[in-house]
């Protein structure tokens, strides 16, 4: 199969792989009855759906005051930016994409950095989900802003990606390689990626300075089904599959404002305390690696 196949292709269709392990299962189930306002809301600001944090310094002026009556709406507004910014700056690290490249987002979410990819690149952009809701979701999406023949979402399992060999000038993984073994999981970006292609992931990982994961790696672990890796276990990782960091940021100071913001607000989840505790301890960091693929 290859990157250019018709995107009418049914999801779950023979040659689109899905879950492939009870925990994918799991996973997938997840994301389908994901509706948290906290996604949703931010989402309709500007109909940029994103699953995942926000970076930079909050603009003050723009919130407004503690009393103001609109002040809700516009936490909610400034937090979506401070989401749409973090996309912006793993585009940034993508390199020089040109409107012919394909690129791949691994584990897409609701397609939010898919849209701006192809609105910052005019390139195709392929979006690859356990979530059958979550794909369903970024393909109307796409539909609806006149992109899908650009934009296309699948089910299908990152470990197993359906695209030819060499075939992406560029992948990402945003805030979704927590969900697999990182080896597995670079071994396919190695094999996807064009050589001089580059993958980028923004990422929480728990810090080797620290020790061990901190009890608040282990509550955001319980809390999203997932597993944090360390940030030695990405750069092994990368080095054993032809994946050479160009650029290692650590992110961490720009994500607690974002995380300051948001535990004010009507929309927090509970998990707050521990993002904004370990990353304050130095348990965990939040960082951004590009890698060429050599
Ligand atoms: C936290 S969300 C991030 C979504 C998106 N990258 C964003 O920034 O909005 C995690 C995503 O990883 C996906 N995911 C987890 N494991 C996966 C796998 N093995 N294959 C494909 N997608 C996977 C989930 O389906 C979900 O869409």
């Amino acid at each position: 199969m290859s990157l250019t196949d018709d995107i009418t292709t049914p999801v779950g269709a023979a040659g689109i792989p899905g879950p492939a392990t009870p925990y994918q299962g799991d996973i997938a189930r997840y994301w389908d009855h994901e509706a948290r306002p906290v996604n949703l809301r931010l989402g309709d600001v500007d109909g940029l759906y994103h699953h995942h944090y926000g970076i930079g310094e909050v603009d003050q002026d723009a919130i407004g005051d503690p009393a103001d009556s609109e002040r809700e709406k516009k936490v909610i507004t400034e937090l979506h930016r401070l989401e749409s910014a973090q996309a912006d700056v793993l585009l940034d690290h993508l390199g020089p994409i040109t409107a012919d490249h394909t690129l791949v987002d691994a584990g897409c979410g609701r397609g939010g950095s898919m849209v701006m990819a192809h609105q910052r690149f005019g390139c195709k952009v392929e979006g690859l989900t356990l979530s059958a809701k979550q794909a369903e979701f970024g393909n109307n999406r796409a539909r609806e802003l006149g992109i899908g023949d650009f934009v296309h979402s699948r089910v299908c399992n990152m470990l197993d990606m359906p695209f030819e060999t060499g075939a992406a000038a560029g992948s990402w993984n945003n805030e979704s390689s927590m969900y697999v073994d990182l080896h597995d999981l670079f071994a396919e970006h190695s094999r996807i990626l064009a050589v001089g292609g580059r993958y980028v992931t923004v990422t929480g990982c728990w810090n080797p300075k620290y020790g061990q994961p901190s009890k608040w790696v282990s509550q955001i672990n319980a809390h999203f089904e997932c597993n944090i890796h360390s940030r030695r276990e990405y750069l092994r990782a990368m080095a054993d599959n032809r994946l050479v960091p160009q650029a290692v940021i650590d992110l961490t100071p720009d994500t607690l404002p974002y995380w300051e913001l948001r535990a004010t607000s009507s929309l927090v989840t509970g998990i707050e305390e521990a993002f904004i505790n370990s990353y304050r301890d130095g348990s965990f960091q939040y960082v951004l690696i590009a890698a060429d693929r050599v």
